[in-house]
C-alpha cells in the first residue's frame, strides 16, 4: 500500500484484483447449471424427456460457452500467463478443448433444437452418449481450471 492511500482505494483494488476470479466462478456455476439440464434430458430418454426444455438448453448452450471462452481469453488467460511461469502449455491446451467443447456443444444444439422442434427420439442411446459426453467434458474442463488456473490468479 502506498504510504497514506486511502483504505478505500486499497479495498477497492482488491476488489478489482478478485473480481476476475469471481467472474469466472460465477461463469462456472452457469456452465455447471447447463450440464445438470444436460444430464437430466440424458436420464429422461427416451419417454421422458421435455422438449421445452431442449429447446431451452439449445438456446443457452452455445452462446454461453462462447461467453465463457471469450472472457477466458481476454481476461483470464492473461491474468494466470502473468501469476504462473509455466501457464502458456496450460493455455494453449485449455483453447484446444474450448474449440472442441464449441463444436461438440454444436452439434448438440442440433439434435436438442431437432427433439424441441417435435421430431421422434429416433437413437435414445446415441443421444444419451452425445449428451454425457458433452457434460462430462465441460464438468472435467471445470475442475481442472478450478485446481489449476482459479488458485493461481486469486494469487
Ligand atoms: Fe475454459
Amino acid at each position: 500500500m502506498a504510504a497514506g492511500e486511502p483504505p478505500r482505494t486499497v479495498a477497492a483494488r482488491a476488489e478489482e484484483t478478485r473480481r476476475p476470479a469471481l467472474v469466472m466462478q460465477c461463469i462456472h456455476e452457469n456452465k455447471l447449471a447447463l450440464c445438470a439440464a444436460l444430464e437430466a434430458v440424458a436420464d429422461a430418454l427416451p419417454d421422458g424427456v421435455c422438449r421445452a426444455e431442449c429447446l431451452r438448453i439449445a438456446s443457452l448452450l452455445v452462446p454461453l460457452l462462447r461467453q465463457a471462452h471469450a472472457y477466458e481469453d481476454d481476461v483470464i488467460f492473461p491474468a494466470f500467463a502473468a501469476a504462473s511461469a509455466d501457464a502458456d502449455p496450460t493455455i494453449r491446451r485449455l483453447r484446444v478443448e474450448h474449440v472442441e467443447d464449441e463444436s461438440f456443444a454444436d452439434e448438440v444444439t442440433e439434435i436438442l433444437l431437432a427433439v424441441g422442434h417435435g421430431e421422434p427420439i429416433g437413437n435414445a442411446e446415441a443421444m444419451g452418449f452425445m449428451l454425457r459426453g458433452l457434460f462430462e467434458t465441460l464438468r472435467r474442463h471445470i475442475a481442472f481450471e478450478r485446481e489449476h488456473v482459479l488458485p493461481a490468479i486469486v494469487g
